[in-house]
């Protein structure tokens, strides 16, 4: 097998480049801010966390456990590692995803409490309450049921963000069938392979959502990937379930398809949950890694919930009699599933979400999300906030934002301007923020400031939270000292750490444990500064952060050279003013396409097609930015594409060293075309 995780260059030296004077600067001056009188002694979180943690961190994690979940038979084991890097995490009790989420609320009197503030992005809204959703999430899991789903049946779930998509992930953990969300925005083929690998009995979807002020549709898309699958005699979908909510004409296949809402009119709104052990899958959810095919992430079910459910309410703050709470990430990535649906929801939270864009109908739409429900605690990628600070303050400052208390980001590393603006503009000067790293295969936040607890400083991640055992350091594996960079690990497992991937325990191991025997590589750079906090650098392998979305090079390289004209394509994440990271392609043709290119506007065409075509393949986020047709690609003795030098050039900047290519002169060749 190949190898991984190839580490380019040193992290220290892949700071944004655009942010690293500022960063030094701010460095320099290790400005922070102190945790104002509000939340000083009044925060969920305090100091002794780290305290506690240290003193008995498996006794900690056990006090966690009881403290944020309700388990229907107790833990008598806290975690087994003897089978590492698989563990398990609180093995002999027994629980229910849902009932936690939901039903206990009710139990305790808490019915009334809205917990979805829905936003529709024509303008139609509606609230749910807990008592409410779970009538809705018990009727659903019976719906499953006659549809002879049952526990450990896996169900793809590709849906916009509806109410009806929490209750079909809710009502698919009620069962104890793990949910696999694939997020809307990726094509048929994208949809295709995730069903296969999960082996899905059922699909989950809408006819469509709305996007950009208009209806887009989603069911073609599964009607593509099911024929495909059916035509190659591969495919494990009995049924799907489509959510009406745009009311566009679907094609339909009689005695495969059925409305969600005819499924659930006849459903009994009574279900008894299905308690299932703490390691009972919960999902999967496919991400990007390094090689062409996205990996199966595995999360179970009793170790995930105690950290999302610890790290919400430490790290939000949430005063859930209060809060008005409100990320605003797609249930389709890891943020979804655990600061949307588990974490918040087990918090008994009153949330908003949002199905549209940021700019539909203009660009004061979420501003005015917030003003309407009075949201206190918004967590955001920093993508978006650079988007709206190039939009203009004075968008953001035509609306009420002042039942705003804590701000959080996640996805990609902050840089400190943007961190500044979030603060100022968003947060009046006066709000915490949490910049929050984790990853899909984390489950839950990592590091983080605690608010109340930790002076908040812009542009870093900061603080280990209690319980978890991260450290930099450098290709020896040797801790880091303060003011250098290296690799970030975790050194001890975690409760809601990633179980495996789906069907491939070698390619977990290799993938995660073994560029650093016995720690978990996470693929990020790091460096610790002289107060000893973190700062994330970015990946460190051919995985690409695209607003805040991972994205690998080799995926979207194995797509282009499937198209017919292309011999060969090499792809680089480049620095984005907005996004982060774009993707940036560098493509040979084949021999009668690059003569057909050398002719007009014919290179203008193909450069279309092969955009479109990744698009379909992998999805619209996958889009290179720029297509640059060059006659080669600067390669190694050994043949390996150095795209350390493609970097150079696609972000403008002068070609570093290229004595180690087999041809020293393509680089010339490339930049020559370029211009
Ligand atoms: O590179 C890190 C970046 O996002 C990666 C994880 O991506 P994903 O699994 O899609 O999960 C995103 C949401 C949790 C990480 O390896 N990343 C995430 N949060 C941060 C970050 N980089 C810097 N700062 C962060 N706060």
């Amino acid at each position: 097998m190949t190898q991984e995780v190839t580490p380019q260059a040193a992290p220290s030296t892949r700071a944004t480049d655009a942010d690293s004077a500022t960063l030094a600067n701010l460095l320099q001056e290790t400005r922070s801010f102190a945790p104002s009188d509000e939340f000083s002694g009044q925060a969920n979180a305090q100091a002794s966390l780290y305290d506690d943690a240290d003193g008995d961190r498996l006794g900690f994690w056990a006090d966690q456990a009881r403290k944020h979940v309700t388990w229907n038979k107790d833990f008598t084991e806290v975690l087994d590692w003897s089978n590492a890097p698989v563990a398990r995490w609180f093995a002999d009790g027994t629980l229910n995803a849902a009932y936690n989420a939901v039903d206990r609320h009710v139990k305790n009197g808490l019915g009334d409490r809205v917990a979805f503030h829905f936003e529709g992005e024509p303008g139609d809204s509606r609230s749910i309450t807990y008592a409410e959703l779970q009538l809705e999430v018990c009727r659903a899991a019976n719906a499953l049921a006659a549809l002879r789903i049952t526990t450990g049946d896996r169900v793809i779930i590709y849906a916009p963000m509806l109410i009806e998509s929490v209750i079909a992930m809710l009502a698919c953990a009620r069962i104890g069938a793990p949910h696999s969300v694939v997020f809307g925005g990726f094509s048929a083929e994208a949809l295709r392979s995730r069903i296969e690998d999960a082996g899905a009995k059922l699909v989950i979807t809408a006819d469509g959502g709305y996007r950009r002020g208009a209806p887009a549709a989603l069911k073609p898309a599964v009607d593509e990937a099911l024929s495909a699958l059916d035509a190659a005699g591969t495919n494990p979908v009995e049924r799907t379930l489509v959510i009406r909510r745009t009311g566009q004409d679907v094609a339909w296949v009689d005695g495969r398809d059925i409305w969600w809402h005819d499924a659930l009119a006849p459903a009994d709104v009574r279900h008894e949950p299905v308690w299932v052990e703490a390691e009972h899958p919960l999902f999967i959810l496919y991400t990007s890694g390094t090689t062409g095919k996205p990996k199966g992430i595995l999360h179970t079910t009793g170790g995930y919930l105690v950290q999302t459910a610890h790290t919400h309410h430490n790290v939000f703050d949430l005063k859930a009699d209060t809060d008005v709470y409100w990320c605003t990430a797609d249930i389709g990535w890891v943020t979804g599933h655990s600061y949307v649906v588990y974490g918040p929801m087990l918090g008994g939270a009153t949330q908003v979400i949002y199905e549209g864009t940021p700019d539909s109908p203009h660009r004061g739409r979420w501003w005015e999300i917030v003003e309407k429900y009075g949201v206190s605690i918004l967590y955001t990628a920093p993508t978006a906030i650079r988007t709206f600070m190039k939009w203009g303050d004075d968008i953001p400052s035509q609306f009420d934002l002042s039942s705003l208390r804590l701000l959080g980001s996640v996805g990609e590393p902050i840089n400190p301007e943007a961190w500044m603006w979030y603060r100022k503009v968003i947060g009046a000067n006066l709000t915490p923020i949490v910049d929050t790293w984790w990853q899909t295969e984390t489950g839950a936040i990592m590091i983080s400031p605690l608010p109340g607890v930790t002076a908040t400083k812009p542009g870093s991640a900061q603080v280990p939270m209690p319980g978890t055992s991260i450290d930099v350091i450098d290709e020896e594996a040797r801790s880091v000292p303060n003011g250098s960079g290296g690799y970030l690990v975790i050194k001890e497992p975690w409760p809601s750490m990633l179980r495996g991937i789906w069907g491939d325990l070698e390619r977990f191991k290799q993938t995660y444990w073994s560029r650093f025997p016995g720690m978990y590589f996470a693929g990020d750079g790091a460096k610790r500064d002289d107060d000893g906090d973190i700062w994330l650098l970015g990946r460190v392998d051919d995985v690409m952060n695209v607003s805040g979305h991972r994205l690998s090079t080799t995926e979207i390289e194995s797509s282009l050279v499937a198209h017919d004209s292309v011999a060969e394509a090499a792809v680089v994440g480049a620095t984005d003013e907005t996004t982060g990271q774009a993707v940036v392609a560098f493509v040979i043709l084949r021999q009668e396409f690059a003569d057909q290119a050398a002719q007009g506007d014919k290179a203008r065409q193909i450069e279309e097609s092969l955009r479109s075509h990744v698009s379909k393949q992998i999805g619209p986020i996958a889009k290179p930015r720029q297509i640059l047709l060059v006659p080669e690609l600067p390669k190694t003795r050994s043949g390996k594409i150095m795209r350390r030098l493609l970097r150079d050039v696609a972000e403008h900047r002068n070609v570093g060293d290229s004595t180690t290519l087999a041809d020293s002169s393509v680089m010339d060749l490339i930049a020559s075309r370029v211009k």
